[in-house]
């Protein structure tokens, strides 16, 4: 199995002055990545905790230290997300609340009532949505337009979730190698996932006050549909992963991640750059 995995950190700046629409023309794709950046942090912090809890059952070494890399890139995603919460801030949504409730009543309840192979199945499912939406935006250069700096926040995270994309499933056939258990994480995580970024991206529209506005309905069919095709293709790619044979090496594109990420390497200043302390020596330093 070849898999690189390398801690980095988002090194640059997030000022202020980041336009509220920060993809001209499209304030649908603005206000549904917006949603995204509101659900990752607390998002991130389950599987991070889900793969600590873990560690004393994996025996294989590699893929120890596949998770111990995995959990420092999500514990960054976190990290930069939140950073970019002042910005949202600044421009007046309000979705903290939102944020809290999601935290309080879905990743912390699970946490104490679900066994550990169902959160591992989450975590697995939920890392193929990851690594597919990474795969369609940077495939497709939906963002290329973006404000440069929203970009490069989104399209870092894209390009690691590709990088990344087959930790959570290795690990879910190491601890519970079972296909019930896979398609109920996938039902799940599927359902909520979706349910909580649309309805979250749509409270966004309103507070915009262009939630029933006809641009704003002709935007959702043409990323659903006519241009970007989402709809369809993201129906595709979660019949895949219920899949018997499906493995997330199968889908998402290593070359497509590994150019993304060494172009935001090497600008001056980067935009990523190599965490300091790349071999953390307890799990507790990661995360
Ligand atoms: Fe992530
Ligand atoms: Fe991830």
């Amino acid at each position: 199995m070849s898999e690189t995995i390398t801690p980095r950190r988002f090194a640059s700046k997030l000022s202020p002055d980041i336009p509220k629409h920060w993809l001209p023309g499209n304030e649908v794709v603005s206000s549904i990545l917006n949603a995204y950046t509101i659900l990752v942090p607390a998002n991130e912090g389950f599987y991070v905790r889900t793969l600590k809890a873990c560690m004393p059952r994996i025996r294989n070494g590699q893929l120890r230290e596949r998770c111990r890399k995995f959990i420092h890139q999500e514990a960054q995603h976190g990290v930069a997300h939140t950073r970019y919460w002042d910005n949202l801030d600044a421009q007046g949504y309000r979705f903290r609340a939102f944020e809290k409730n999601v935290d309080r009543l879905v990743f912390r309840v699970m946490e104490k009532f679900g066994p550990i192979g169902l959160r591992v199945s989450l975590v697995s499912c939920v890392e193929h949505i990851n690594a597919y939406i990474g795969h369609e935006f940077l495939s497709q250069q939906i963002l290329a337009r973006a404000d440069p700096r929203v970009k490069d926040l989104m399209e870092w995270h894209f390009a690691e979730e590709i990088e990344h994309r087959r930790v959570a499933f290795d690990l879910l056939q190491a601890v519970a190698p079972n296909y019930a258990l896979r398609a109920l994480g996938f039902a799940l995580t599927a359902g909520l996932f979706y349910s909580l970024m649309c309805f979250q991206a749509v409270n966004l529209l309103a507070q915009d006050g262009i939630l029933w506005r006809k641009e704003t309905w002709r935007q959702i069919e043409a990323h659903m549909g006519s241009r970007h095709h989402m709809f369809r293709r993201t129906l595709r790619h979660l019949l895949d992963y219920l899949q018997p044979g499906f493995h997330p090496s199968q889908t998402g594109n290593d070359a497509l991640a590994e150019e993304v990420l060494t172009r935001l390497a090497s600008t001056t200043p980067p935009v990523v750059a190599p965490t300091r302390q790349s071999q953390p020596r307890t799990w507790d330093q990661v995360a």
